[in-house]
């Protein structure tokens, strides 16, 4: 069995942890908070705690770590874990810079270790559901993807939009369309807290002419996580605050009417909704970590994958920024 330590227990953390107590063995619970140790070593007897992440890595028994921590601390951590031969997984993302994110893909290679970045969304059975409706061609050709994350859980004051959300929309949005933009441009504001960027906007274009657009903002009427790919043939949406129609597939195209000067208008046909299995995403994302360990999978593309991610964000970042 593999043998796992987690560190950070916080509010995501816990999450981390009661999977892969149930997957594998948690060997060592890890945060600077004596409370949180106390709570969680109580709850995990058979986890050893610490405060030390050095003790963690010094132990030959552990093969991997999982890094629940906040994101300035990612990088360090990870590496640190890399270099003493440990299998990592960081909550995304996993560098909050390209070189350093580079620079962890490269540690990854050297040691041949996992380097998986925590892309949720990238495990969420709807999101596998439209890779494999894009990759089969049933959508024909994709012409634009858009997202939108608005009004969702806590305001962050020391993350603004694009880092808080739109990572999640970007890691989506990067794995459907297999490319790196050649433009990445966002423009946000910060209305409540000074420098930190609660609404944002992000206009991505691709080298094959496609276009995507991430809406992000905690300040919305609507309370939304939906993801659009438009499609010559077919237009499909999935919605994950929806319960039972998770992903919608619609037959509606742009289309030419003969009869007419040529103009163009949309082809209305079905509307149909394919079943999604309910697994829950952190659970499969868990998994393919220990699967990725044990040798299936690609795990040079999980890592390379990451590393497209904090790109893109670096070049929007930089947008927003300038
Ligand atoms: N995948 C998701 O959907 C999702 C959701 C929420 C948060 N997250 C990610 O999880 C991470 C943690 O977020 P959170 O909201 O739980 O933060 P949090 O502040 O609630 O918890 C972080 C914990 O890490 C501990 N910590 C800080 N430095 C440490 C160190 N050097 N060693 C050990 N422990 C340390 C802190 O004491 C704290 O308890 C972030 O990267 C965030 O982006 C992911």
């Amino acid at each position: 069995m593999t043998k796992v330590a987690v560190a950070g227990l916080g509010y995501w953390g816990p999450n981390l942890v009661r999977n892969f107590d149930e997957l594998t063995e948690l060997a060592w619970l890890v945060d600077l908070d004596p409370q949180l140790r106390e709570r969680f070593g109580g709850r995990y007897p058979d986890a050893r705690v610490t405060d030390d992440f050095d003790e963690v890595l010094a132990d030959d028994d552990v093969d991997a770590v999982v890094v629940a921590t906040p994101v300035p601390t990612h990088y360090a951590l990870a590496k640190r874990a890399l270099e003493a031969g440990k299998h990592v997984m960081v909550e995304k993302p996993p560098a909050m810079r390209r070189s350093e994110m580079d620079e962890l893909v490269s540690l990854a290679t050297e040691h041949d270790r996992v380097l998986m970045p925590g892309h949720l969304l990238l495990y969420h059975p709807g999101v596998v559901k439209l890779k494999e409706l894009i990759d089969a061609g049933e959508l024909g050709e994709v012409l634009c993807v858009y997202g939108n994350r608005q009004n969702l859980g806590i305001v962050r004051t020391n993350e603004n939009a694009l880092w808080s959300l739109g990572v999640h929309d970007l890691s989506v949005i990067l794995y459907l369309l297999d490319e790196d933009p050649e433009v990445a441009t966002a423009q946000g504001r910060d209305f409540l807290t000074p420098g930190v960027e609660d609404v944002v906007f992000c206009y991505l274009r691709f080298p094959s002419g496609k276009i995507a657009h991430m809406h992000l903002s905690w300040l919305d009427p609507h309370k939304m996580r939906r993801m659009t790919v438009v499609g010559r043939e077919k237009m499909v949406v999935f919605d994950d605050m929806e319960l039972e129609r998770k992903v919608t597939v619609y037959e509606k195209s742009p289309w030419k009417r003969a009869e007419t000067y040529g103009e163009w208008m949309t082809r209305s046909g079905d509307i149909y909704i394919p079943k999604i299995s309910t697994d829950e995403p952190l659970r499969l994302e868990c998994s393919y970590f220990l699967e990725l360990i044990g040798g299936k999978h690609d795990k040079a593309k999980v890592a390379r994958d990451g590393a497209r991610v904090v790109r893109a964000l670096e070049m929007l970042t930089n947008s927003l920024d300038g």
